[in-house]
């Protein structure tokens, strides 16, 4: 039996779980259920990242201690992974004692190595706020472009790092003033002295080969020293003989890991060092997202290393999301909260499709929406469960819920237990989608079994009773191999599935055993058809998420998310004042209106997605208002859309269309 130890990144406690973080939590999950499926002892940890200046800062917004806005935001977290059927086997804080504890040992052995040194820097200061500014925290004017509003760290309009000192015009996003330069002594990790030990161990098979790839870039780059201190006011662990001086979040983030392991111990009577002493032969996974790698690959095994602790197996970097093959957007309405997809959604639905799209590489995923409709229809409701379905009410009606005493076709149900080797070594490698096309081939096979047999036609005809139940018990055996390959992905529907067919949670080795002369239950529908309505209703959600933003925030989003253009790109945009003649609502669509616009010499067919806000539009009929008139006309559902009508506001009922003053004519430019 393995000893494994799983990790997820720790989310932060400042925000709640998008869809993004959902993709992590499933792959660990799924990677977590499937060891302990084997047999094997494993633990599946995480814990709220809870430290740094964000989070003190939002807590001072909302008026309230850094501690009670972490207790709620771990409260949320902890609901949205329960509801996901995430299935930590602990779940904790890094401001805890036990991350405390860790986090002083870790620090005190590698100054005790001679690997923490401090020197003096100089830093941004917010004189009204009275805090050190965090290169996110800092804006001002782009010293390479000049574009405005930058961040400090790098431009959005031309791409440049920098130093945020070097920003022209700086201003303290927390308070607007003018920041200071102050100087302050700050504490440092000699990464660099670990340089042989990391080369070593990226090598060493503990990445993926395109992450060690990255690696050598860093390398050759040079190593170089981390700053791992802030100084007061900030929300996380004052470190030991330095007051007013406390670990940077990234130093304790990752030691909570530990932290909440260790905490788990406790609670289970397991031994801690049997995991953490550097000779452990247990296991250790950390699954993380790409933009994280630094931190892991480099600053946590030099730290490990440099107090005496074991260092991880493998670490596992996944993509990003996008969707509908774009960025998550929040005025797209993919942007979309945990939260928000469990209000008008199963979550195995999405587990299965992250499951489907998932590999062992870094390269990013895509949810597009109706694929995910048309896949989950397809696959899960389609053909797995519809093999129950097909098969489960003849047996209870007609045999009072027994199965027949032998199997029908035994070679077919070897077949079906032989494909499992290759689909655990799929799991073991993180290679689902390869693990899902296997079990769908299966599924496949099962219907085809299902089609030739006719149970249906067997049914009406006398004398064949025993055939009927053969067949069926046939089908419903090979439905349980099926739940029992799908388990780590879909543990809801295995769950009710197992309560159907009256058997324990399916380990791995239970799999290849048939149910033969043993009673099932009543059966009920085990997954229903994912609605179309449902997921249009959740993306719309998602747009309301953002209009219920307050208006500073959203202000502040849309101003850094919209780059300059230039006065030629303006000049290429021709707008002209049009007159409504005819606004009618369009069937089946939700949120658009058919608008015939006069533009003095032609008329123009404009969908606008304004319905919400003009419920009668025969009052717009005859009113004056600005469009793009060269916009490329755009097929739609319900016919070409030659133009947009311009409107402000959010979106929804708070819509307004423009006017122009009065004197204009249908045909002018705007100008
Ligand atoms: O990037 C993040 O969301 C971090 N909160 C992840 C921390 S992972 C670990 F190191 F704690
Ligand atoms: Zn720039």
């Amino acid at each position: 039996m393995r000893k494994i130890l799983v990790t997820s990144a720790l989310p932060y406690a400042n925000a709640p779980l998008h869809i993004g973080h959902i993709v992590e939590y499933t792959q660990t999950d799924i990677w977590a259920r499937f060891q302990k499926m084997r047999g094997n002892e494993c633990w599946y940890i995480c814990a709220d990242d809870a430290h740094g200046t964000p989070i003190m800062l939002h807590a001072r917004q909302k008026g309230i201690s850094p501690e009670e806005l972490i207790r709620q935001m771990s409260e949320e977290h902890q609901a949205d992974f329960r509801d996901f059927r995430i299935g930590f086997d602990n779940y904790h804080s890094t401001h805890s004692e036990e991350n405390r504890e860790l986090a002083e040992l870790i620090y005190q052995r590698n100054l005790e190595g001679g690997h923490i040194v401090a020197r003096t820097i100089t830093q941004l200061y917010d004189p009204e706020e009275g805090i050190f500014l965090p290169d996110r925290f800092i804006k001002g004017q782009c010293p390479k472009c000049g574009a405005e509003d930058q961040y400090g760290d790098s431009c959005e309009a031309c791409g440049a790092t920098y130093d945020p000192t070097e920003l022209k015009n700086p201003y303290s996003v927390v308070s607007g003033a003018q920041p200071v330069e102050k100087e302050t002594e700050h504490l440092f990790f000699r990464l660099q002295d670990f340089e042989t030990m990391l080369k070593e161990w990226t090598r060493g098979g503990h990445l993926q080969p395109e992450v060690a790839n990255k690696l050598d870039e860093w390398f050759e780059a040079g190593l170089r020293e981390w700053d791992i201190s802030r100084d007061a006011p900030y929300f996380g662990f004052e470190i030991p003989g330095h007051p007013g001086k406390y670990f940077y979040v990234w130093l304790d983030a990752p030691i909570g890991y530990m932290a909440s392991f260790k905490n788990f111990c406790a609670k289970q009577g397991l031994d801690f060092d049997a995991y953490w002493a550097e000779d452990s032969d247990a296991e250790l996974y950390h699954f993380i997202g790409k933009d994280i790698i630094y931190f892991h690959a480099l600053f946590w095994p030099a730290m490990l290393h440099g107090a005496g602790f074991r260092k991880p197996t493998t670490i596992h970097a996944h993509g990003f999301l996008t969707v509908n093959g774009q960025k998550m957007s929040k005025s797209r309405g993919s942007f979309i909260k945990a939260r928000t997809y469990l209000e008008h959604l199963d979550p195995e639905y999405l587990r299965y499709y992250f499951a489907a799209k998932l590999g062992p590489g870094v390269e990013d995923i895509d949810l597009n929406l109706e694929d995910f409709v048309q896949r989950v229809n397809s696959d899960l409701v389609g053909k797995v469960v519809n093999i129950a379905s097909r098969c489960a009410g003849f047996i209870t009606k007609r045999f009072v819920g027994t199965l027949s005493d032998a199997l029908a076709e035994p070679e077919l149900f070897d077949e079906f237990v032989a494909a499992g080797e290759a689909i655990a070594d799929h799991y073991e490698k993180r290679e689902y989608g390869r693990a899902v096309r296997e079990i769908m081939k299966l599924a496949d096979r099962a219907n085809q079994y299902i089609d030739e047999k006719q149970p249906w036609v067997v049914a009406k005809e006398e004398g064949r009773d025993a055939e009927l139940q053969a067949i069926c018990s046939m089908g419903l055996n090979l439905f349980k191999v099926l739940i029992g390959y799908l388990r780590p992905i879909l543990p809801g529907t295995a769950e009710k599935a197992e309560a159907f067919l009256r058997i324990e949670p399916q380990q791995w080795s239970h799999i290849a055993q048939p149910l033969l002369g043993h009673q099932v239950a009543k059966f009920k529908p085990l997954m229903t058809r994912v609605d179309p309505k449902k997921v249009e209703a959740m993306v719309a959600a998602s747009k309301e998420d953002m209009a219920a933003k307050p208006q500073k925030a959203r202000k502040a989003e849309s101003e850094a998310a919209t780059p300059t253009i230039s006065y030629d790109d303006f000049a290429k945009v021709d707008l002209r004042i049009a007159r409504i003649e005819k606004a009618e609502r369009v069937e089946g669509a939700d949120k658009l209106l058919r608008l015939t616009l006069d533009l003095g010499r032609e008329k123009r067919n404009v969908f606008a997605g304004i319905k919400a806000a003009y419920p009668e539009p025969e009052k717009l009929e005859g009113r004056l208002t600005v469009m793009v008139a060269n916009l490329a006309p755009r097929k739609m559902k319900f016919g070409v859309s030659e133009g947009m009508v311009l409107a402000a506001g959010p979106g929804g009922r708070e819509i307004f269309l423009l006017s122009p003053d009065e004197g204009a004519k249908p045909g002018m430019k705007v100008k």
